[in-house]
C-alpha cells in the first residue's frame, strides 16, 4: 500500500514515461488488497481475512447422528447420494454452519477492504476489481454481460434438459417441472458444476465409458503419480519439467492429524521459480483436471519469473485461470487411451454427444455461477445492498442467472455466500467466468497452429511442439502488455469472445434443442 501511494506522485508525468515503466506503475495498483491508512484498521483487515479463511478450512458438515464431514467428504457424499433427504441434510449442515460462522466477520471485512481501496484511488473494492482489465470498469462489466448473452441460449437448453431429468428422478415434490433447479440435487455443494449427474443424464446409455475415475482409482494409488501424469502433458508440448523444489515443497495430500485448507491452489512463493501447489488430491477424473488447472498456474509462473516483478502476472486474471483448463480440453478419449486411462474409444455421433454432455455439465453449467459470485460482491462492495439483504440478494441473483434455488427457506441470519471458498478467502471470481470463455479461444488458436482441421471438440494438442511454442510464448509475456495485445498475438483477435465455446458445443446444442422441443423451458 505504501508503494502504491509513493508511486502515485508520478501520476502527473505518466504520459512522459516509457511504456514499460508506465505500465508497471499502473499495474502496481492491482498488486493486492490495499490496507486502510489507520494502522488499527489495517491490522483488523488482515486478522479478519485470516480468520475467515481458517473457519472455512476447518468447516464441517455435521448431520445429526452421523460423523461430521469436511468439505472433501461432504462433496464426495453429495456426488454419490441420490437420496433427497440425505442430500438436503448435508447441504443444510454445511451452509448453516460455515456460512453463518462467516456472516459477522464478512460484514466487518467489507468496510475495511473498501477503506483500503479508497486509499489508493478507487471508489470501493468492486470498482478496484473491475478496473483491472485494461479498460474502464463499466465497460468491463458490460463485456461480461455481453459474453453471458452469447452463451445463455446454450445454458438454457442444458438447464431445461437437466431439470426435466431431475424431475423424472425425484418427482414433483422434490424437483418441480418448472422454475429453478434445487441446489442440493446437482451433485455439487454449490450447484456450480453438474458433472456427477452424468450417469443419469447420459444421452446414449451403453456407449463405451468416457469416465477415467475407475482407472485412476486402480492405477494411481500415489497422488504424486497423478501430478506426474499432468506434468507430462506440459513437457510433451516442449515445456520444461517442474523444478525439483516443486516436488519437495508442494502439498499433495491432506496432512494427517491436522486441519488444512484443502481448496486447491497454486503458489509463486518468491517470484523466482519456487512454485508449488497445495491440494488434498482425491482419486477422481475431476481432481486430475484440477491438477492440470493448478499446473497451468505453475507453468505461467515458470514462464514469466524473469520479467520485472509487476509483469509477473497473467495478461489478466482470466488468462491465469484458463491455462490448465486449455490443456484439459485436449484430454480427448483418444488422448486418455494413449495414456492408458481408457481401454476402448468408441467413435460415432452418439459417443460425441455423450462426451459433449459430460463436458457441458462442467463447463456450461458453470457459466452463470462464474458470473453470479462477483455480481453479488460488486453490489455488496459498492454498497448497493444492505447487510440485512446480503443473503436474499445472493439467492435473487442465483435464481435469475443460474435458475437455481435453495432446497429450504433461507433467512437473513443465513449467509450462504460464506459457504463458498472464494468469499471468505476474498478471491475475485469473475476470472473463472472469463477463463471458461478464453480457454476455448486459446484451444481454437492452438489447434490451428497444430494444423488441426477437424471439429474443435476432437482436437488434442498433445505432443504438438508448434502449439506448445505458441502457448509458451504467450505465458512468457506475463502482464507486460495489455491483455488485448497478448490475445491478439495468439488468436488474431483483440476481444474475449464466445464463438469458440459455441463452436465447440455446436453438436450438443442441436441435440438439446431436439430433446427440448415442445417443452416449457426457462426459469
Ligand atoms: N482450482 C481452484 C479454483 O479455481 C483454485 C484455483 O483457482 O487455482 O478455485
Ligand atoms: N476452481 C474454481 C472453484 O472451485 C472454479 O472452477 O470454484
Ligand atoms: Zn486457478
Amino acid at each position: 500500500t505504501k508503494q502504491i501511494k509513493a508511486a502515485r506522485k508520478f501520476d502527473p508525468i505518466l504520459a512522459k514515461l516509457d511504456p514499460a515503466t508506465r505500465r508497471q506503475l499502473e499495474l502496481l495498483k492491482f498488486a493486492g488488497q490495499p490496507a486502510p491508512d489507520d494502522p488499527a484498521a489495517a491490522d483488523q483487515l488482515a486478522k479478519i481475512g485470516a480468520e475467515m479463511s481458517s473457519i472455512y478450512g476447518k468447516g464441517k458438515a455435521c448431520v445429526k447422528g452421523k460423523a461430521c464431514l469436511d468439505i472433501d467428504k461432504a462433496s464426495a457424499a453429495m456426488q454419490k447420494s441420490r437420496k433427497p433427504e440425505e442430500l438436503l441434510g448435508i447441504w443444510t449442515a454445511w451452509h448453516d454452519s460455515v456460512g453463518r460462522a462467516e456472516r459477522d466477520l464478512f460484514g466487518k471485512f467489507v468496510p475495511l477492504a473498501n477503506a483500503g481501496a479508497k486509499g489508493v484511488g478507487f471508489t470501493d473494492v468492486a470498482n478496484m476489481w473491475k478496473s483491472g482489465y485494461d479498460m474502464p470498469a463499466d465497460k468491463f462489466e458490460a463485456e461480461t454481460d455481453r459474453l453471458w448473452g452469447q452463451m445463455k441460449p446454450l445454458y438454457d437448453q442444458l438447464h431445461c434438459y437437466t431439470r426435466r431429468k431431475l424431475n423424472k428422478m425425484y418427482g414433483d415434490k422434490v424437483q418441480p417441472k418448472t422454475g429453478a433447479i434445487k441446489a442440493h440435487l446437482t451433485g455439487n455443494m454449490w450447484a456450480q458444476t453438474w458433472t456427477y449427474l452424468y450417469k443419469e443424464l447420459e444421452p446414449f446409455p451403453g456407449q463405451a465409458s468416457i469416465d477415467v475415475t475407475p482407472t485412476i482409482v486402480k492405477t494411481m494409488n500415489d497422488s504424486k503419480k497423478m501430478v506426474k501424469f499432468a506434468e507430462q502433458f506440459y513437457t510433451s508440448l516442449g515445456m520444461p519439467e517442474l523444478p525439483a523444489t516443486f516436488w519437495e515443497r508442494s502439498m499433495f495430500d491432506k496432512p494427517k492429524g491436522k486441519e488444512a485448507i484443502c481448496h486447491a491452489s497454486a503458489w509463486d512463493v518468491t517470484f523466482a521459480n519456487d512454485l508449488r501447489i497445495k491440494m488434498c488430491i482425491q482419486k477422481t477424473q475431476e481432481e486430475l483436471e484440477v491438477i492440470h488447472h493448478e499446473l497451468g498456474h505453475n507453468y505461467y509462473f515458470a514462464a514469466y519469473y524473469q520479467l520485472p516483478m509487476l509483469f509477473q502476472a497473467g495478461a489478466n486474471d482470466g488468462f491465469h485461470e484458463a491455462i490448465g483448463d486449455t490443456i484439459v480440453l485436449s484430454a480427448t478419449p483418444d488422448y486418455y487411451k494413449e495414456r492408458g486411462l481408457l481401454k476402448t474409444v468408441v467413435k460415432n455421433e452418439k459417443a460425441t454427444i455423450n462426451g459433449q454432455m459430460l463436458s457441458a455439465l462442467e463447463r456450461i453449467a458453470f457459466l452463470p455461477f462464474g458470473l453470479v459470485i462477483d455480481k453479488w460482491r460488486w453490489d455488496v462492495y459498492a454498497g448497493k445492498v444492505k447487510p440485512a439483504d446480503y443473503n436474499k440478494h445472493w439467492w435473487d441473483l442465483r435464481a435469475k442467472y443460474q435458475g437455481v434455488t435453495p432446497p429450504v427457506e433461507r433467512a437473513a441470519t443465513d449467509f450462504d455466500p460464506g459457504a463458498k471458498y472464494h468469499v471468505p478467502a476474498n478471491v475475485a471470481y469473475t476470472r473463472y467466468f472469463l477463463a471458461r470463455v478464453l480457454q476455448f479461444q486459446f484451444h481454437r488458436a492452438l489447434c490451428k497452429k497444430a494444423g488441426f482441421t477437424g471439429p474443435l471438440h476432437e482436437c488434442s494438442i498433445y505432443k504438438n511442439k508448434e502449439a506448445g511454442a505458441a502457448f509458451w510464448k504467450m505465458l512468457q509475456a506475463g502482464a507486460s502488455k495489455p491483455w488485448q495485445d497478448i490475445l491478439f498475438d495468439l488468436t488474431g483477435s483483440r476481444d474475449m469472445d464466445a464463438t469458440a465455446i459455441l463452436e465447440y458445443f455446436a453438436p450438443l446444442k442441436t441435440w438439446l434443442e431436439e430433446q427440448n422441443k415442445g417443452q416449457t423451458c426457462g426459469y
